[in-house]
């Protein structure tokens, strides 16, 4: 997965348009690759530093602007830490794009400077979808998409 992702972000050249065809592949492809899920995909912090933005996904409709501190988007964004959410609706301020999710994993893009970039958002219907082991590879995933856009 990792060597895939690599691939698929390498080309990438200097430009914010060039960031988001790369981040649309690289939903794509986790799209392919997860199963159990419904939804995967960025949203990425706006100037103003304390907004996510609906950037490049898979999945249904889902909300365009998430401050940060708020539902779990905001929390990995605010905290800089990984969100790994067995059920969603013990999640206090969770909020529901899709009324499907019950489980979500959220991982921050924090560039080399400490800034979170944004955050990568995996949602599933099944309750607990998301094992330490799934973390595990999705971090490095996340790992190489900083390293080649956002160093
Ligand atoms: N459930 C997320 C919102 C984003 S959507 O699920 C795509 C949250 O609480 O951060």
């Amino acid at each position: 997965m990792v060597t895939a992702v690599k691939a698929l972000v390498e080309g990438y050249h200097e430009s914010d348009l060039g960031r988001i065809g790369a981040l649309s592949n690289v939903a794509a492809y986790l799209n392919e690759q997860l199963d159990r899920i419904n939804w995967v995909g960025f949203y990425l912090t706006g100037e103003s530093g304390n907004l996510l933005l609906l950037g490049p996904f898979q999945g249904r409709v889902a909300c365009t602007e998430i401050p940060f501190g708020r539902g779990v988007c905001g929390v990995a964004a605010a905290t800089g830490r990984v969100q790994r959410i067995d059920d969603v609706h013990t999640f206090d301020g969770h909020i529901a794009c899709d009324s499907a999710s019950r489980s979500e994993l959220v991982i921050p893009l924090i560039d080399p400077r400490g800034v979170v970039r944004g955050v990568l958002d995996i949602d599933s219907p099944r309750l607990a979808r998301f094992t330490e082991e799934d973390e595990r590879r999705l971090v490095e995933v996340v790992s190489v998409v900083v390293a080649a856009l956002y160093s």
